[in-house]
C-alpha cells in the first residue's frame, strides 16, 4: 500500500510516529514458549473484552455519525467484514478468535465470561474506544479505531509497501501460539483471514483520514491528541496484562 504524502505530509508523520510507538516491552514473552494456559487466557480474555469481541460495534458507532458517502462505504466495507467474514471466510472475525482458543485447548468460557473482573487499566482503554467511537467529529473515532486499534507497530513499514510478510500457510507455522503452544494451524483462520482483508482496511484507514482532515489545524490537532491519549492508555492496558505473564 503506498499512499502519497503530498501535503498531508506532516499529519501522516506525526500519527506514524504515534504508530511507532504501538510496541510493548512484554510483548516478546507472547512470541516465546513458557507461558502457562492460565497467563494466556489472561492475555486473550482482555483482548476479546477491550476490542475483539467489539469492534465492529464500535465501527458501525462512527458510521452512525453519518459522515461523507465515501467514508459510510468504507466503515461499511470493513464491518461487514469484522461482524460477518463474509468477504473472506465467511465467519465473524470474534468467532475466529474463539476458534484460535479452541485450538490452544483454553476453555471458552474464561476467555468471555462477563463476571471475571478485567484489569482497570483494560477498563480505562476499552472506556476511551467506547467515548470516541460514540462522540463528533467523527474523524477521531475513525482514526483511533481504524489506525490505532486495527493498526500496528508496522503502520510505517505498510504505509510505505516495504512490509514483506511470509507466504501465508508458512506464517501461520511460525506463529508462537502454533509453534510454542499447540495450536493446530486449522485453527489460525484468523491470520487467514486477515491477511485477505487487512491490506484494504489499512489503506482505507488512511484514504479517509488523508481525504477528510485538513493536514493542518485544530482537527488534526484533535486527532493527534486523541491518538496520543489511545497509546498511552494501551500501553497501561499491556503493562496490566504483563503482570499476568510473569
Ligand atoms: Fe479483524
Ligand atoms: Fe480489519
Amino acid at each position: 500500500m503506498t499512499i502519497t504524502r503530498g501535503d498531508r505530509g506532516a499529519l501522516i508523520e506525526r500519527l506514524l510516529s504515534i504508530m511507532d510507538q504501538k510496541n510493548h516491552w512484554a510483548w516478546p514473552k507472547l512470541t516465546k514458549p513458557g507461558l502457562s494456559r492460565a497467563a494466556l487466557a489472561a492475555h486473550f480474555r482482555h483482548e476479546f473484552h477491550t476490542y475483539v469481541r467489539d469492534f465492529p460495534v464500535l465501527l458501525a458507532r462512527v458510521l452512525g455519525q453519518g459522515p461523507p458517502a465515501d467514508v459510510r462505504i468504507a466503515l461499511a466495507e470493513n464491518l461487514y467484514e469484522e461482524q460477518t467474514g463474509k468477504l473472506s471466510l465467511g465467519v465473524p472475525h470474534p468467532a475466529l478468535f474463539l476458534e484460535m482458543i479452541d485450538g490452544l485447548g483454553i476453555d471458552r468460557a474464561s476467555i468471555e465470561d462477563p463476571s471475571i473482573p478485567l484489569e482497570p487499566e483494560a477498563l480505562a482503554y476499552r472506556a476511551m474506544l467506547d467515548r470516541v467511537s460514540a462522540s463528533a467529529p467523527w474523524q477521531i473515532g475513525a482514526a483511533v479505531l481504524t489506525i490505532f486499534v486495527e493498526g500496528s507497530v508496522h503502520e510505517r513499514a505498510e504505509l510505505e509497501g516495504t512490509r514483506n510478510l511470509p507466504p501465508i500457510d508458512e506464517a501461520i507455522r511460525a506463529h508462537p501460539m502454533v509453534l510454542h503452544y499447540g495450536c493446530p494451524p486449522e485453527r489460525m483462520r484468523l491470520a487467514r483471514a486477515h491477511r485477505a482483508v487487512e491490506g484494504g482496511h489499512r489503506r482505507d484507514a488512511w484514504t479517509m483520514l488523508l481525504t477528510h482532515v485538513p493536514p493542518e489545524g485544530e482537527l488534526a490537532d484533535a486527532i493527534v491528541h486523541a491518538m496520543t491519549e489511545a497509546l498511552t492508555l494501551w500501553q497501561a492496558y499491556r503493562s496490566a496484562v504483563a503482570r499476568h505473564l510473569a
